[in-house]
């Protein structure tokens, strides 16, 4: 059973988000799109919100989120307890993002990296499993640091 990717864009990311759903779509993977739903301008933050909330709702296994830079969407995500987002514009990062840091949240610029260098860091992103042991404690001391902050 593939893994269902939860997709979140603003405006300048909504042509990639979409770019990836056909992606997604025809390579069997089960798609939960959280908006935006034009290139009318909207604000990251509250498409990183509402594609993290779904992640964490348990709609979905891992969530893609797309800007223009991926920056953004990278910062207002990693706000929100549970995520460990990541932004990458290469293959090697997103293999060991997963590998090593358990990134839950693959955040992807669209005027960085075009839709098939992104497919294939999203393709390695999806693919890849967390390799535990010595990783494990040190993603806990980043989930730890979470823990102490103060709401
Ligand atoms: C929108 O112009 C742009 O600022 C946004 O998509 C993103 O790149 C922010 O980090």
């Amino acid at each position: 059973m593939k893994k269902t990717i939860v997709l979140a864009s603003d405006h300048a990311g909504y042509p990639l988000k979409e770019a990836l759903k056909a992606q997604l779509t025809t390579a069997g993977f089960p798609v939960v799109d959280a908006g935006t739903d034009s290139t009318v301008s909207c604000d990251y933050p509250v498409y990183a919100e509402a594609g993290c909330r779904k992640l964490l709702d348990g709609e979905g296994d891992l969530c893609i989120l797309c800007c223009g830079t991926g920056i953004g969407m990278s910062m207002a995500a990693n706000k929100i307890r549970g995520i460990r987002a990541a932004c990458c514009s290469d293959t090697y990062s997103a293999r060991y993002t997963r590998l090593h840091n358990d990134a839950n949240v693959l955040c992807l610029g669209a005027r960085v990296v075009g839709e098939g260098l992104a497919w294939e860091i999203a393709e390695t992103f999806l693919t890849t499993e967390f390799e535990g042991g010595k990783h494990a404690r040190r993603v806990g001391l980043i989930m730890d640091l979470e823990a102490r902050q103060q709401d």
